[in-house]
């Protein structure tokens, strides 16, 4: 099948005059080579940030920042999938569209939380001016019958707080001591991230608060895509960066985001860390969403991608990028533990490996791996086009090696990633591995590794 391709102006918002285009994109993505059969992917064009999550009125809504045009960032869409179970999706055509002059430049990420009957959504209103970017804020709303409208007086918020630079985005609404707070990304004019917090009565009206301490942790020159849900009685905060730092393993990626657990203290504008660590130690990862499911445990949703990503075959497909698997999270040991649900595991085919060579015959499945070796590596490909995960249980060191892939991408950041456990503990590796798209469970969810991997084939040997 082909498609003609067309050109458009960076900053389009899709109108009726693109639908019969919008269509034939999504026809000609449906046969790609590399689609995923289980992960979220675009119906075309560019997926990142997950938007707006939440169950609401008996079904999950996930928007999703989206460009519909092509494979790369250009004007940012709300997508909009809509699920009965988390496993079964389909692709609504009630999506936002930077029709508004206050966001010319793009409906850009943030939450959902339910007021009265209705699902608000608020978004970053892109505006981009001579002198730099116009931090808005803005809300829609959506009703009980699906229909999404924009706020009559947006933007909610439309400031600059003194000593903050115009990148100020990614509105998080949640509910706290019977008021509602927003938390907002953005950096000082000196080059350090803010976590920004207002606070309103009504969803509606939004007072600036301040700027959240963060107990001096490196938080590199932005914040963005802050989130924050409660696990057990504690914060669990969600923050994604941008130029944090390398440390040791952590924080090799383009961007990084880190979860900290602790309590967050609005009225004196602090947030006590009692632990924090990268979120997922893989390479395709970022902006995450936390939410809460139908049993109103917490969960989450990630990007698989991370900033501008030039992979292989994206010119080709398409299309590019997707999310992760919804991940459940708990706490133990000061540690988050992140899991899917036995729902979203027996979509897949489990292979469970006893020795040898394994043929694979399917472009997705579960390997689990009981790791009963002192050392091992595990390849997954032909040894010239393959990807290896490398397990020193001795020494407490597991490393996820893309460096035999015949396809290289994004190596200016590294072909490896590293990650310490306790000697000897490591037990379990799951690799759920979906036509390209790989998650890697450590120790029934310890750690995560997110990766993209594209070998021709899919045979499994473990030395
Ligand atoms: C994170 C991010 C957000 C922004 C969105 C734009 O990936 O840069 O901060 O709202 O993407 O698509």
């Amino acid at each position: 099948m082909s498609v003609e391709i067309k050109q458009f102006e960076k900053y389009t918002p899709v109108s009726s005059e693109h639908t019969e285009y919008i269509k034939n994109l999504t026809e000609y993505c449906k046969c790609s080579a590399r689609r995923p059969a289980f992960h979220m992917i675009p119906p075309c064009g560019l997926m990142n940030d997950p938007n707006g999550l939440a169950y609401y009125n008996g079904q999950y809504h996930v928007f999703y920042q989206w460009h519909p045009f092509g494979p790369s960032h250009g004007m940012k869409h709300w997508g909009h999938f809509i699920s009965e179970d988390l496993i079964t999706w389909t692709d609504s055509p009630e999506i936002l569209i930077p029709s508004e002059e206050y966001e010319k430049n793009g409906c850009y990420s943030g939450n959902s939380i339910q007021i009265g009957s209705d699902l608000f959504l608020y978004y970053t209103a892109n505006y981009k001016s001579p002198q730099g970017k116009i931090p808005k804020q803005a809300l829609a709303i959506m009703s009980p019958d699906e229909k999404i409208r924009k706020y009559a007086n947006n933007p909610i918020i439309d400031e600059t707080p003194e000593g903050l630079t115009g990148e100020i985005r990614d509105p998080f609404v949640f509910r706290r001591n019977g008021s509602f707070y927003m938390f907002l990304g953005g950096g000082t004019t000196d080059g350090i991230g803010r976590l920004i917090l207002y606070k309103s009565d009504n969803g509606f009206a939004w007072n600036y608060q301040g700027c959240i301490a963060l107990s001096g942790l490196d938080v590199g020159r932005m914040i963005e895509c802050p989130s924050i849900v409660t696990i057990d009685g504690k914060d669990v905060l969600f923050l994604s960066f941008i130029g944090k730092e390398p440390e040791g393993d952590r924080y090799h990626n383009a961007f990084s985001t880190v979860y900290l657990i602790g309590q967050l203290d609005v009225e004196n504008l602090t947030f006590h860390i009692e632990a924090c660590d990268e979120l997922d130690k893989g390479f395709d990862f970022y902006a995450p969403q936390a939410f809460y499911n139908k049993e109103n445990k917490p969960v989450y949703f990630g990007w698989f991608g991370c900033g501008v990503q030039e992979l292989p075959h994206m010119k080709e497909d398409m299309w590019i990028h997707g999310l992760t698997m919804p991940r459940l999270m708990s706490i133990r040991n000061k540690r988050l533990i992140q899991n899917i649900s036995e729902k979203t595991a027996a979509q897949y085919d489990t292979v469970v490996y006893t020795g040898g060579q394994v043929v694979l015959d399917k472009n997705s499945f579960h390997l689990c791996i009981p790791v009963c070796q002192t050392n091992m590596v595990v390849q997954i490909g032909q040894a010239e086009d393959c990807f290896k995960i490398r397990v020193d249980n001795e020494h407490g060191k597991l490393t996820l090696d893309r460096s035999s892939l015949l396809e290289q991408f994004c190596q200016e950041y590294g072909v490896s990633r590293s990650l310490s456990f306790d000697p000897g503990k490591l037990t379990q590796l799951d690799l759920y591995y979906d036509n390209t798209f790989g998650e890697l469970f450590i120790n029934k969810g310890e750690d995560v590794m997110t990766f993209r991997a594209f070998p021709k084939s899919l045979v499994i040997s473990i030395n």
